[in-house]
């Protein structure tokens, strides 16, 4: 019921999966070089595994690209995030003719103002398009989401009676899509980090020593080989 049939194979496939790009920093670190270098490369396999995911057929998958705590770092390393961002942002049309749609999470108001517009433009440009969906998660914290949506019922003005637990999820950044079936993690931390808190409650979770600018499509294929192997109760029998 959970599972989807994979394009090119017979094995299934989670419909949402959630990945947290992180070890940037590390894998940078290991090669004495700055860690806006590990962002580049980083950058390189966020777009290598979202045209993976896209080739199998995956549905959704929603990457962790900058969080709410993440304006607690050096200056010229914001920067050099928000460039890659630009880059991409960018070059949306390669991703055009990948047929990919992407949507971006999170509270954008505080971007620049050229990063919002480009948001917007790829947004629109690839609405349309009918294979993976692409969520890229920007100054995105779950308990801010939260939050604002707290906000938003009670600026409704609805009877707190009426409040249920589809309220909330109505009123997050993710109300359009299923919750993530799967979150992986690589990079050896063992913690959410504030990613899509309330979506994952009953996720599976896939953890890897593995530095995110090292990760391939074999290590995605091995965390979807033991997610096929995982019994999923959601709190039943
Ligand atoms: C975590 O690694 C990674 C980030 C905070 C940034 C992720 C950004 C990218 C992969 C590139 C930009 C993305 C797009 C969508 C173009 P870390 O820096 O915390 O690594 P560390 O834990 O080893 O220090």
């Amino acid at each position: 019921m959970f599972l989807f049939k994979r394009k090119d194979t017979n094995r299934t496939l989670p419909k949402h999966i959630a990945i947290i790009m992180d070890g940037n920093g590390r894998w940078a670190k290991k090669r004495s070089m700055p860690r806006s270098a590990g962002h580049v490369a980083g950058a390189k396999t966020f777009k290598d595994i979202a045209r993976y995911c896209n080739k199998i057929g995956l549905e959704y998958l929603t990457v962790y690209a900058f969080s709410t705590e993440n304006w607690k770092r050096p200056k010229d390393e914001i920067e050099s995030i928000m460039n890659l961002l630009r880059d991409y942002l960018k070059d949306a049309e390669n991703f055009k003719s990948d047929n990919i749609r992407v949507k971006f999470i999170g509270n954008l108001e505080p971007l620049a103002d050229d990063i919002k517009e480009l948001i917007k433009k790829d947004e629109e440009g690839s609405k349309d398009a009918t294979g993976l969906k692409l969520n890229i998660a920007i100054n995105y914290g779950g308990r801010d989401e939260i939050t604002n949506a707290v906000k938003k019922i009670v600026k409704s003005g609805v009877d707190a009676e009426s409040i249920t637990e589809q309220t909330i999820s109505d009123n997050l950044y993710t109300s359009d899509m299923p919750d993530p079936d799967f979150i992986i993690r690589p990079s050896g931390e063992y913690r959410l980090s504030n990613y899509l808190i309330w979506q994952s409650a009953y996720a599976e979770y896939w953890f890897s020593d593995v530095l995110w600018p090292d990760f391939k499509p074999h290590h995605l294929e091995k965390a979807i080989d033991e997610y096929n192997h995982r019994n999923r109760r959601f709190g039943g029998v």
